[in-house]
């Protein structure tokens, strides 16, 4: 076996999520041969590119139209664009040692096509196999995928790991947390963020602000956070994201629940930003406010390493990151009340609030480091190939 084997990863998305970030972080900092295979292009090949890192691209036009939610009969009408494009992906594969799934497009590109090309098959298994994210047809058809073409999943959390063993996953799962590299927050001033940051939004000096810095999502739960501010008097809020994924419609209805509540003297929406260190170095506290359980929240470390103090919500992957009142506070998901009294918590008690932080801080550098997440992955990657 070659000690630097050649892997061809696979992900679905145009855009840059959790899960593109988590993939550029393997890719950027793994020795060996690697290619990354896209199915359109956009700003995550972009993002590859910068990084020199090989890129193809299979036009899998025809089934990125499925949605999560879409059922059987959905799924069964994409069968015929899906046996087209097959033999390209596999031919693309065939110039590999294994397959590397990163998102659920992938995974059914890289299972199906196994016959084709043979290679193990590694899917790394970012989402929530549960009833709250996919539909029932879409479980379904994880559950069916071939533990044979599938040597390994590699789950993001214990939360995915469990979900997909409750779905009567086959092939043997294990859990590799993200890492997440601190150099990027700790090399800009808390001060000078802050400065930009008001600059920019021209939001009160004189007052706190607390972040979220999540796509916009119904599920991300940006609007709980707007519910809970209506009764925390002081606190401002930027709202960093975007609608990355077609949630438009969501976009417009939080602008207008903004405006509704007459918040739109502190709350400032930022947009896609590239600059999230900086801007969570800005703030005063973290808010991850998704109202559907997380499968891990890359923000909920981040704003850890950004020494900020961090309120998350109690479901998935989340739980695993934060011990509620040491390391940060978690509130029940979609909760606004509660989401509320942790805020007013925090600006009621900052000497408490910076120990939470001091320690989350620590944990995340401790326990989410880049080198071990790729060291685990590569292993992974191995073990893969050695079975
Ligand atoms: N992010 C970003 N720009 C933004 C908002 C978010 O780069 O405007 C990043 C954020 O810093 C985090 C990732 O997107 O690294 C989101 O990952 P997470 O795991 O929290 O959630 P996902 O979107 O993958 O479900
Ligand atoms: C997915 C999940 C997110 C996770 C990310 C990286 O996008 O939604 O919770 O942090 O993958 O694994």
């Amino acid at each position: 076996m070659s000690p630097s084997p050649s892997v061809l990863f696979v992900d679905q998305a145009a855009e840059i999520g959790g899960a593109e970030l988590s993939l550029i972080d393997i890719v950027r900092w793994r020795k060996g041969p690697q290619t990354v295979c896209l199915m359109q292009p956009g700003p995550f090949a972009e993002r590859l590119r910068e990084f020199s890192v090989p890129t193809v691209l299979v036009d899998a036009s025809g089934i990125l139209n499925v949605r999560r939610d879409d059922g059987l009969a959905a799924a069964a009408g994409a069968i015929p664009a899906l046996l087209r494009i097959l033999r390209g992906f596999a031919s693309h594969a065939r110039r590999h040692d294994v397959v590397y799934a990163n998102t659920m497009k992938a995974i059914v590109l890289a299972a199906l096509s196994y016959p084709l090309h043979r290679r193990p098959v590694i899917w790394h298994l970012r989402d929530l196999l549960t009833a709250e994210h996919f539909s029932a047809g879409l479980r379904m058809c994880c559950s069916l995928l071939p533990a044979f073409a599938i040597r390994r999943v590699i789950a993001n959390s214990q939360a995915t790991a469990e979900a997909y063993r409750r779905i009567g996953g086959r092939s043997p799962v294990e859990v590799v947390y993200n890492g997440i590299d601190p150099a990027a927050f700790d090399a800009i001033d808390a001060a000078e963020a802050r400065a930009r940051l008001l600059s920019e939004t021209r939001l009160a000096g004189d007052r706190p602000i607390v972040g979220v810095f999540s796509r916009l999502a119904r599920w991300k739960g940006q609007h709980v956070l707007v519910e809970a501010l209506k009764s925390v008097p002081d606190l401002q809020a930027v709202i960093v994201g975007g609608a990355l994924f077609g949630e438009d419609a969501y976009e417009a209805q939080l602008r207008s629940d903004i405006a509704a509540a007459g918040l739109e003297d502190r709350v400032r929406l930022l947009g896609f930003r590239r600059d999230v260190p900086v801007l969570m170095k800005g703030v005063d506290i973290v808010a991850h406010t998704s109202t559907a359980a997380e499968p891990f929240g890359r923000v909920i470390i981040e704003g850890m390493l950004a020494g900020k103090p961090v309120v998350a919500m109690r479901a998935g992957g989340a739980v695993e990151l934060i011990r509620d009142g040491e390391t940060g506070v978690l509130v029940a998901p979609g909760d606004a009340g509660a989401l509320a009294e942790a805020l007013r918590q925090f600006l009621a008690d900052p000497v408490e609030a910076s120990r939470m932080a001091e320690q989350g801080a620590s944990h995340a550098r401790e326990t989410f480091g880049v080198r071990d997440y790729v060291l685990n992955i590569d292993k992974a990657i191995n073990a893969a190939l050695s079975r």
